[in-house]
């Protein structure tokens, strides 16, 4: 039994090929910060895995490029934070993902995120939600598990 924990142990995704070293956590379902959807309704409306990979690609691309939160985002690992949030939203939407990334609290530290940045983040994702053709009923629907997340995100 501990040999088999020791190997779990091991294979902690912490960082994966590619991505920047972050320091070590117990991953945990729970650092996605919702509780998913049941049922397959929101996957599809998302397009499934396919459709959450194209709109985390084109959310993060906007995010870094954007004028008001880009700087936030600067120098920060793109690779990670597109494989973390494809995860993270996939999980959510109950399209057959787990979470392997940080709690939202640990993953803001220090970023002085402020309540205009999260706002703006939103108007972002509603961009890239859009863009993928995903109903406004089910963009709100997500946008509402996401959004008591802030009290982690936001600087106090
Ligand atoms: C509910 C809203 C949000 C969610 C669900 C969310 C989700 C995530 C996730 C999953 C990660 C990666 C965790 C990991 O690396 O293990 C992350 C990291 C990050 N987030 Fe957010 N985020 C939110 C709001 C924001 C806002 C408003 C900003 C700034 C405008 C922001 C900026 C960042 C940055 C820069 C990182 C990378 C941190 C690092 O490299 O250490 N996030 N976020």
């Amino acid at each position: 039994m501990s040999i088999i924990l020791s190997l779990l142990l091991l294979q902690a995704p912490y960082a994966l090929p590619g991505e920047a070293a972050v320091d070590p956590y117990v991953a945990d379902n729970r650092h996605a910060g919702a509780v998913p959807f049941t049922g397959d309704g929101m996957a599809k409306a998302f397009g499934g895995q396919d459709g959450i990979r194209r709109i985390v690609d084109r959310f993060v691309a906007i995010n870094f490029a954007d004028p008001v939160i880009g700087e936030i985002f600067a120098n920060h690992d793109k690779v990670r934070l597109k494989r973390t949030l494809f995860e993270q939203f996939c999980f959510i939407l109950n399209a057959g993902c787990t979470y392997s990334g940080r709690d939202m609290a640990s993953a803001h530290k220090d970023l002085g995120v402020q309540k205009a940045d999260m706002n703006r983040l939103v108007e972002t994702l509603q961009r890239a939600m859009s863009e993928e053709g995903v109903s406004f009923q089910a963009q709100n629907r997500f946008l509402s598990k996401l959004a008591p997340m802030r009290h982690d995100v936001i600087e106090k």
